[in-house]
């Protein structure tokens, strides 16, 4: 069943007209999916829509978007509601907050936003809360409690002392390899917030956290990481079900800490280098890296993609839509308690690098 859904997926994905299927097929291909408390959302994170001058932008970052909300609102029946997973603009630029908005104004659904790094240090969020909500918040679907938290603040000394200029800020925290950086944080006041907004939340409802940096540690120089990861992680700690969908990184991960779940998402616009790149010092990255070709030049989406999840008993199953590689999927394994790449590929069997001449 999965694998017929996987094949829609990937054919609607491919730009045929999905009305064109008759009715039957899309009942088998959605069939037994169980509980009516089962759902699905869509997943888009990381477009760094990036303005180049007036109204131009940059072409390849605009199309990865693009193409994910096109795909996206092929999907039949329709997802009960999306997700961004933050860093819309690259600088933070209204121009590129409006541009992303405008591209994301053509998704149909109800769609909610997490807040980036490459959001936020201009102007510390404040167009942004005009123009699209609060940086952090809760909401309940269908018997799931939904936590957005924004994971990318830091200390005030670096964001107030440091910089002489919005702009001087934004360029430094918006670099990769950063040694001008400063650890991402969810910091006291929202931690106070999450506290109290769980202690209503039955520990048997299934909770799920959205964040735009890793709720866990996996590699500080390239701010993969949260610092105070562990107080969040203690909070989720009461509950049977618990995960956290986190953006930021531009790869597929997945990991278990305990009873917390982790899943990264792809970003629309590049691919990071995965986890065999950095330096493993004092790093705890997650066990598990889904693993595909690398960043082909002469491939504009390539290892770059967007997400459908399926909300089942309360666990997540993350079914990558990867336009220039194939689709892949994450499902939660109830046997051995750990999500799971369910075309996992050790390290005999994987793709190895293109090499061009
Ligand atoms: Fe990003
Ligand atoms: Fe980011």
């Amino acid at each position: 069943m999965n694998m017929n859904r996987r094949a829609f997926l990937k054919t609607t994905g491919a730009g045929l007209i999905t009305s064109a299927f008759p009715l039957s097929l899309v009942k088998i291909a959605f069939g037994g999916q169980g509980p009516s408390q089962d759902f699905t959302f869509g997943y888009i994170s990381d477009a760094h829509i990036q303005q180049i001058q007036g109204n131009n932008f940059v072409r390849n970052w605009d199309m990865g978007l693009i193409r994910a909300v096109r795909e996206a609102n092929l999907l039949t029946p329709r997802p009960d509601f999306f997700m961004f997973g933050g860093d819309l603009a690259q600088l933070g630029k209204k121009e590129e907050l409006d541009h992303g908005l405008e591209i994301m104004s053509s998704l149909r659904g109800k769609v909610r936003y997490v807040i980036g790094e490459h959001d936020y240090y201009l102007d510390l969020g404040e167009y942004w809360q005009s123009k699209i909500g609060p940086l952090w918040y809760s909401f309940d679907h269908k018997g799931v409690h939904f936590v957005t938290l924004n994971s990318i603040l830091t200390y005030d000394s670096w964001v107030h002392k440091k910089w002489p200029s919005p702009m001087d800020r934004m360029l430094a925290m918006a670099r990769l390899d950063n040694p001008q950086g400063s650890p991402f944080m969810v910091g006291g006041e929202q931690l106070t917030w999450l506290k109290k907004d769980l202690e209503k939340v039955n520990r048997s409802t299934p909770v799920v956290v959205f964040s735009h940096s890793p709720i866990q540690k996996i590699f500080k120089p390239w701010n993969f990481w949260t610092e105070d990861a562990e107080r969040v992680q203690a909070l989720l700690k009461p509950f049977e079900k618990a995960t956290v969908i986190y953006g930021h990184v531009h790869q597929i991960e997945y990991n278990q800490i305990g009873n917390i779940t982790f899943h990264a998402v792809m970003a629309t616009a590049w691919p990071w280098p995965y986890p065999e790149s950095y330096s493993q010092k004092a790093s705890c990255m997650p066990k598990l890296t889904v693993h595909m070709n690398r960043a082909d030049p002469f491939f504009e989406r390539d290892a770059t993609g967007w997400q459908f999840i399926e909300m089942r008993k309360g666990k997540v199953s993350m079914h990558y839509q990867l336009p220039d590689n194939k689709n892949r999927s994450v499902v939660f394994n109830s046997k051995t308690g750990k999500p799971q790449d369910v075309n996992y590929q050790g390290y005999g069997s994987r793709i190895p690098p293109q090499t061009h001449y």
